[in-house]
């Protein structure tokens, strides 16, 4: 992954810390917006899964709208240059303070995913002599074969409206003055390698709008969410995700209106394969089964293979000797602090230099504090 030149300059950098490959960023949003074109479809960039200000400069270069789940994250898009008149704001607890900071700033949609939310944000809109433009979340109940903690589109999560609700949601927002609902909206999970999966989304989509339509709505916009999977187990042959096959089931698929927009909130896709945790190896420590690499990242750093059993595959950047099987696991007191089990490397020494690939997305923003370490640093190709 790494050549020799940069190896030598990121073992003097503190470890341990993220590392951002801003010419692969630049790559892969580059293939998002010409493939998307061809289409006439809108990204908005998921701020969730990295709102770091270099890495929102070079997306709102790339021309992406942005999709927010807090205001803070509104603010940190208009901050890094993206037009409020292009952020989605999703979330199932919106507070008042945010949806004022929301109505303020004048942004593009409300991502709505409850009816007292939709009362709540006419009542704070009208308060301010405002209309709101809003979207339905919908809760499609639709499987998107992927990990419990990242699926959203069914029944059973907290997410979104259901079928049974939209004749009294529709009914609703006819009734009142300061919302005005533009859009329907889905978001049915995240890492979805399955590209069946979006296409069953489309067919549910398309049976959606009918059903609309029935209640004499016909809105001119739509917005599928995100959701679209990486290669964690092989970062260096599919560093960019196949976004050409992506847009095209929705293309082939998905009926929209004369007119009708369609809008598309990708996070990990886009960032995902840009970043790696960059740890250092403490200590090697023999047992009988087996042999641990304890490295001074821990899950704090990075929780998704704590958090959700996530494979990420590591690499070490300054062994060449043949490979051996060690659990790879930090610090932090707790057994679940693990990076990967029986993974195959380069064999291992203290003081050596690993990469945990493909952490660009949902890594350094669910970094936290725990064990009172510190929080880890970034660091970018193009700067070091
Ligand atoms: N839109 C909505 C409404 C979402 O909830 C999400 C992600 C996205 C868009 C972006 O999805 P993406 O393209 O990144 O899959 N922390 C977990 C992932 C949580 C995803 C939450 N929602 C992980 O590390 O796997």
């Amino acid at each position: 992954m790494l050549n020799k030149t940069l190896v030598e300059k990121l073992k003097k950098i503190q470890t341990p810390f993220y590392f951002y490959d801003t010419e692969l960023l630049k790559k892969t949003a580059a293939t998002v917006a010409a493939e998307a074109k061809k289409f006439g479809y809108t990204v908005h960039y998921a701020l969730k899964a990295n709102s770091n200000h270099k890495i929102l400069n070079i997306l709102n270069a790339a021309g992406f709208g942005a999709d927010c789940v807090s205001a803070n994250e509104i603010v940190r898009a208009v901050e890094c240059g993206f037009n409020p008149k292009h952020v989605a704001y999703a979330g199932v607890g919106k507070t008042d303070k945010e949806i004022n900071k929301a109505l303020d700033l004048e942004i593009f949609t409300f991502n709505c995913e409850s009816l007292p939310e939709i009362e709540n944000i006419n009542h704070l809109a009208a308060q301010k002599g405002k209309t709101a433009d809003i979207a339905i979340r919908i809760n499609p109940n639709v499987d998107a074969h992927t990990h419990e903690y990242v699926t959203t589109g069914l029944e059973e999560n907290k997410f979104g409206i259901s079928e049974w609700q939209f004749n009294e949601v529709v009914e609703k927002i006819k009734s009142l003055n300061s919302v005005n609902l533009i859009s329907l909206h889905f978001h049915i999970g995240s890492q979805i390698t399955d590209m069946k999966v979006f296409e069953t989304l489309c067919k549910r989509v398309n049976e959606i709008q009918k059903t609309f339509e029935s209640l004499e709505i016909k809105l001119p916009h739509l917005n599928v969410g995100g959701g679209l999977g990486i290669d964690y187990k092989n970062p260096d042959a599919n560093p960019v995700a196949d976004f050409k096959s992506y847009f095209e089931i929705f293309n082939k698929n998905l009926n929209l209106y004369d007119g009708q927009k369609l809008h598309f909130e990708l996070g990990r896709s886009i960032v995902g394969q840009c970043g790696s945790l960059i740890t250092q190896v403490t200590y090697v420590k023999t047992g009988l089964q087996k042999s641990f690499v304890i490295t001074d990242g821990g899950m704090n750093d990075l929780i998704r293979p704590a958090l959700y059993q996530a494979y990420h595959k590591i690499e070490n950047l300054t062994s060449t000797k043949a490979e051996k099987s060690y659990d790879i696991v930090g610090p932090v007191c707790e057994s679940s602090d693990c990076f990967a089990k029986n993974e195959m490397i380069n064999e291992t020494q203290r003081g050596d230099i690993l990469a945990i690939r493909s952490a660009g997305a949902y890594g350094e923003v669910m970094a936290s504090q725990y064990n009172l370490r510190e929080l880890p640093k970034a660091y970018y190709s193009d700067e070091i």
